[in-house]
C-alpha cells in the first residue's frame, strides 16, 4: 500500500477529502504524515483529530531552504513516505526534496494550468472575466505551478457567480479529483 505525505499550509479541505477517500476505501492508500510550514494551521487540527502524524515546521526556523527540506526529508523517510501530495502547500519545493521524490510529487491548483498559477488563482480567473476555468493535478517541478499535467477538470463561470460561489464550486471539483488522481497514480496506471 502506497505511503502519503500530504503538505499543506492552510485550511485542509483537500487533506480531507484524500482522508475520506482512505477511509471510504476510494483510495487504496495510507496517509502517513502532514508536513506543515505553518503553525496553527487549521489543517493540523483536522491531521490530529484523524491521528496523523504531522511534522509542523517554520522555513524561517532553518539556515536555508536546503536545511528545511532536509529536516522534511528526514521525516518522510521515517515514515517510509512514497508519495508527496501537495494540498494548498504554499511554498515552492525545492532541490533536495525534487531530487529524493522524483515523478513523486504532485500538486493541486485551483485553475486550468498554464493560465493563472500562483497565488489566489480563483480571484485571477475572476477578475480576468474568463468563462471557462477549473481544477489541475500536475506533476511538481522547479517552478510555480509548472510540470507535467495529470489531468483537469473544467468548470463555466456563470454571471451570476460571485468569488465565493466559484470557490466552492472549484473545491468540490477538487475534493473528487484529486483523490481520484491520486489513486491512479499509485496504481501506477496510464495518467496521459
Ligand atoms: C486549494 O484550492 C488548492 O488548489 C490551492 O490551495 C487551496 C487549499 O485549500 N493551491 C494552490 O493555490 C497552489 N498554488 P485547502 O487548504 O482547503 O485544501
Amino acid at each position: 500500500m502506497s505511503r502519503l505525505a500530504i503538505f499543506a499550509s492552510g485550511y485542509g479541505s483537500n487533506f480531507q477529502a484524500i482522508v475520506n477517500a482512505v477511509k471510504n476505501n476510494a483510495l487504496p492508500a495510507e496517509v502517513v504524515l502532514l508536513v506543515c510550514d505553518k503553525e496553527g494551521a487549521k489543517v493540523i487540527e483536522k491531521a490530529n483529530k484523524e491521528n496523523i502524524s504531522t511534522f509542523v515546521t517554520s522555513p524561517k526556523s532553518f539556515e536555508s531552504k536546503k536545511h528545511y527540506e532536509e529536516a522534511i526529508l528526514e521525516a518522510l523517510q521515517e515514515q517510509q513516505v512514497d508519495w508527496l501530495i501537495l494540498a494548498g502547500y504554499m511554498r515552492l519545493v525545492g532541490e533536495t526534496l525534487l531530487r529524493a521524490y522524483e515523478g513523486k510529487i504532485v500538486n493541486i491548483h485551483p485553475s486550468l494550468l498554464p493560465s493563472f498559477p500562483g497565488k489566489d488563482a480563483i480571484g485571477q480567473a475572476f477578475e480576468a472575466k474568463v468563462k471557462i476555468t477549473g481544477v489541475t493535478v500536475h506533476f511538481v517541478d522547479e517552478g510555480m505551478d509548472t510540470g507535467p499535467i495529470i489531468d483537469q477538470e473544467a468548470i463555466r463561470i456563470e454571471h451570476h457567480d460571485t468569488y465565493e460561489s466559484l470557490q466552492v464550486k472549484i473545491q468540490s471539483i477538487e475534493h473528487s479529483l484529486y483523490p481520484n488522481t491520486i489513486k491512479k497514480l499509485v496504481a501506477g496506471g496510464n495518467h496521459s
